[in-house]
Order: structure tokens, then C-alpha cells, then sequence
């Protein structure tokens, strides 16, 4: 990450998944990244998104790392508790609706209440968030998948407050919502089976991609190509 300051240090959030693992290896891979500490449900202390004590606990260990200036937060579902998307209205559960918002929208918030405070000041950081093109409210032609969807879209406005909030005290801070592209992931395989970009190349153009931004104050939403998404 040429855009951050030399000896940067990084964390990723999911490490566990495709695109986190991926993630993780890049910037450990890169020189000018001092230390990159990876968390998920499986790490001591483990991060869980249902439980914000868990983020709690992160956040202390992560206080012998800070200043942080990059966080990659990979986390995410499409099938939960065993349930893959909806396909109809008559699908609708609500309890399955609230997860889907309790893991891809409130936790991931939860998360970045807690992670903030140790993201550096006066200069450059980036929090990039694993998002999804199918969160945007424009570009949904197709409909479907109401839960991740609906939580994807709820995201991306959780992400916008935060930016328009963060901006206020490290203007240099950098929010994305990003689109990862179809990845071959756990996430992905029972909907496109062995389709789609490695999570290496995709993590690696998203590098590149967050590498480019500006801060504005707000959030970006991009792809895996620099290409911005509609809200
Ligand atoms: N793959 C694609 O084509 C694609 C496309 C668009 C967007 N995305 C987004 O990219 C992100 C990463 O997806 P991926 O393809 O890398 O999927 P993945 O391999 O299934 O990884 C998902 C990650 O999220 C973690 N996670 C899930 N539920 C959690 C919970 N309740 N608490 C804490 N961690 C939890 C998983 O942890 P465990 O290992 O503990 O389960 C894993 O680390 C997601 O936000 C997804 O929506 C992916």
C-alpha cells in the first residue's frame, strides 16, 4: 500500500474467510507494512459479530498495535443458520431477515464503534468494508435475496454515517464499501460453484483500488476495478 505511510499497520477482520486469508498474506507480503494481525471467529481473542463483547476484547488487544492505519473488514453471509438466500416473498422469515442484518449491517458497525478509536490521527487510514454490488438500491434489476440484500444496502448506509462522522476528526480517513467481485469463496460456491475471480486477484486489485482514493468526507462504494456503484 503505496498511499499509506511506510510501517503501516494493519488488521484484517475475517481473517478466516477466502477474500480475508487473502487479505492477510498480501499485506503480509508487503514491505512497507510493519504488522498485520488478522481476527475471526477462530483467533484468540476471537471476533464474533453477534457479540459485542467479543469486539470489546479485540479492541484491547489490538491497543499494543495502534496506531492502526488500515482495516479490512472481509466478514460476511449469504447462507445463514443453514439458509440460503430468498428467492420470494413467501420465503420471508424474520427471524432470518434480522440476522442478515445482525451480520452483515449492526455487527460490522458494532465492530468499527470499537476498532475506531485506534485508527491513527492526521494521517492517512482507510476502513474498507466488504460490501456487495446486489446492496445497491439502483442497480437491482433482478430482486431476490431480500436478507443480504436489505442488510448490504443497510451497510452501505450504516458506512455513509460513519464516514460523514469520522471525517470530522481525521479528514485524511478513507471509508469504503467495496465489491469484491464473484470471488470463489465458502460464500459464493453453492451459487456459482468454481465461477468467478481467485480471492487473490481480488483482494489484490482491491489493494490497488483503495490505494487510489481520496478522502472526501464520505464514503466511496467501488469495485474490484476502481468503478464506482450507485448507491
Ligand atoms: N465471494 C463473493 O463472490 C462475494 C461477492 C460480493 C461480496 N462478497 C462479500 O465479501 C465478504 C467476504 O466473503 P467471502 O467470499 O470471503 O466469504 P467466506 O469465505 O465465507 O468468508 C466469510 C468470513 O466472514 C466470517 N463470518 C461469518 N459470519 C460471522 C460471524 N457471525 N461472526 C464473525 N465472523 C463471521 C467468516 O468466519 P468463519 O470462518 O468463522 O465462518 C469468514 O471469515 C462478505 O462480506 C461477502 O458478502 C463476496
Amino acid at each position: 500500500m503505496d498511499s499509506l505511510r511506510e510501517g503501516y499497520a494493519a488488521v484484517v477482520l475475517g481473517a478466516s474467510g477466502a477474500l480475508g486469508r487473502a487479505f492477510l498474506l498480501h499485506l503480509q507480503a508487503d514491505p512497507r507494512c510493519s504488522s498485520v494481525i488478522g481476527l475471526s471467529r477462530s483467533t484468540d481473542p476471537a471476533l464474533a459479530l453477534e457479540d459485542e463483547s467479543s469486539m470489546v476484547r479485540c479492541a484491547a488487544r489490538l491497543r499494543q498495535h495502534a496506531p492502526v492505519h488500515l482495516v479490512v473488514d472481509a466478514t460476511g453471509a449469504l447462507t445463514i443458520d443453514g439458509s440460503g438466500p430468498e428467492k420470494r416473498l413467501e420465503e420471508l422469515d424474520p427471524v432470518r431477515l434480522l440476522r442478515a442484518m445482525e451480520i452483515n449491517a449492526t455487527g460490522p458497525l458494532l465492530a468499527m464503534k470499537h476498532l475506531l478509536p485506534l485508527l491513527a490521527r492526521n494521517e492517512r487510514v482507510i476502513w474498507a468494508k466488504m460490501s456487495a454490488r446486489v446492496g445497491s438500491i439502483e442497480d437491482n434489476r433482478k430482486g431476490g435475496w431480500y436478507g443480504y440484500r436489505a442488510s448490504k444496502a443497510a451497510l452501505n448506509m450504516l458506512l455513509q454515517s460513519a464516514a460523514i462522522e469520522i471525517a470530522r476528526q481525521r479528514p485524511l480517513a478513507v471509508v469504503v464499501a467495496l465489491q469484491p467481485g464473484t470471488v470463489r469463496s465458502r460464500l459464493s460456491q453453492p451459487f456459482v460453484g468454481d465461477e468467478g475471480l481467485s480471492p487473490e486477484e481480488s483482494a489484490r486489485r482491491l489493494l490497488d483500488v483503495m490505494d487510489r482514493l481520496s478522502p472526501h468526507g464520505r464514503a466511496h462504494f467501488v469495485d474490484h476495478l476502481g468503478n464506482s456503484i450507485p448507491w
